[in-house]
């Protein structure tokens, strides 16, 4: 019998970090990993931001803050919203919190009753999961496989929605398919969410920046739905900040001083002298920004050119973030080297032992027909993948 509480046991541990500590262990018997199993963008945080971390310190910029955050960056956030998405919110509005993680875990929180039902297009960022979960709400995962692009139609999501409905939270771009909801997608969304009004919508939108389908679009924008939207956003993927957990929501007052109430008895507010960087971050120089949005750019292209080499692999092309989503079902039922593989998790256990690189399997992201592969990497450390996953899959028969 076990010590520990119901909630505890009941939940999964995270699949992306398993990996990262069964190649961390591997790497430490001197076996060559090539990590492509990460959530982290693999450039350093901006000199400007850093810079700007090291004068608040030495400014003694050391001491509580607000638990929703500094006046000073709570405005830039306003800023930011109104420049890039043109979209109104006050600083009283904004809750700053140690990662977009815990921006989502505190709009969860204030928002799940239990039994209630939190709909996940699927597939999805495996925390929703967890988080939703932990609130004791019923997680309803909407699945829309490759061949629907990766994203549930508004008919499609319309059809899970029932009296005990509460919330809908999805990425856009979307971890781990990469999949960006378009200005029509998100009406017809909005169009299904006005017949509801009890459903509010958290919408995570930290890979915002990391979008090559163009102009980018939110959820708030429709003002029929704005009030009962969460934006969730953050400072990790766009500007490389994953260690200075820094992130925030933007929503209506009332949910705000919930999640206000919420953090302020766990944890309080974010580390000050980050989120005097933060200001930097957003009202800075955004040259790297660019810089990084390049690069993965041509990442991008040089995955999808890779994949190409490899038989029997789908995969559409992602719009956004740093991942691609393959279906790797060619492969179920084929063995060498003494595995077998009957699915997703099989071939990335296959790919770590065998090719020595590091993915991570599609289960807990709602897909076990596919592996997550993340091109936060240099690209020769790309090809150096592809050539080993390449040799490990033509053993396979
Ligand atoms: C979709 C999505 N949302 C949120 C996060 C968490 O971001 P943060 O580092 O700000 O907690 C991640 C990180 O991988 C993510 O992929």
């Amino acid at each position: 019998m076990s010590i520990l509480s119901t909630r505890v046991l009941n939940m999964k541990e995270s699949a992306t970090l398993a990996m990262a500590r069964k190649s961390r262990e591997l790497k430490e018997q001197g076996v060559d990993i090539i990590n492509l199993s990460l959530g982290e963008p693999d450039f350093d945080t901006p000199e400007n931001i850093k810079a700007a971390c090291k004068q608040a310190l030495d400014k003694g910029d050391t001491k509580y803050t607000p638990v929703s955050g500094t006046k000073a960056l709570r405005e830039a956030i306003c800023r930011k919203l109104k420049k890039e998405n043109n979209l109104n919110y006050t600083f009283d509005q904004i809750v700053v919190s140690n990662g977009a993680k815990q921006a989502i875990s505190n709009a969860c929180m204030a928002l799940l009753d239990p039994g209630d039902e939190m709909l996940v297009p699927s597939p999805f960022w495996l925390s929703y999961a967890a988080i939703g979960e932990l609130a004791q709400a019923r997680v309803i995962e909407v699945y829309a496989g490759a061949d629907e692009n990766f994203k549930p139609s508004a008919d499609k999501l319309e059809s899970f929605i029932t009296s005990r409905t509460k919330v809908i939270l999805f990425s856009s771009p979307c971890n781990p398919t990469g999949a960006v909801y378009n200005q029509q997608e998100l009406a017809a969304m909005v169009e299904v969410l006005k017949k509801y009004p009890r459903i509010h919508v958290i919408s995570d939108e930290i890979y915002e920046h990391i979008n090559y389908a163009g102009q980018y679009s939110s959820i708030a924008q429709f003002d029929e739905i704005k009030d009962r939207t969460i934006i969730v956003n953050g400072f990790s993927k766009a500007y490389s900040m994953t260690g200075w957990r820094l992130g925030y929501m933007a929503a209506s007052n009332e949910i705000a001083l919930a999640c206000d109430k919420i953090q302020g008895q766990i944890t309080s507010g974010a580390c000050s002298f980050n989120q005097a960087a933060a200001i930097e971050a957003l009202d800075g120089s955004q040259d790297k920004v660019h810089f990084m949005i390049e690069k993965f750019k041509s990442r991008r292209e040089l995955v999808l050119n890779r994949l190409k080499e490899l038989p029997g692999i789908n995969c559409p092309q992602p719009d956004g973030a740093f991942y691609i989503f393959p279906d790797v079902r060619y492969y179920f039922g084929k063995s060498a080297n003494g595995y077998m593989i009957h699915n997703s998790e099989d071939m990335s256990l296959y790919l770590l032992e065998i090719a020595h690189v590091a993915t991570v399997g599609g289960k807990s992201f709602g897909d076990a027909n596919c592996i997550r592969i993340s091109f936060a990497a240099s690209e020769e450390m790309i090809n150096k993948a592809f050539d080993r996953i390449k040799a490990a899959l033509e053993q396979l028969n």
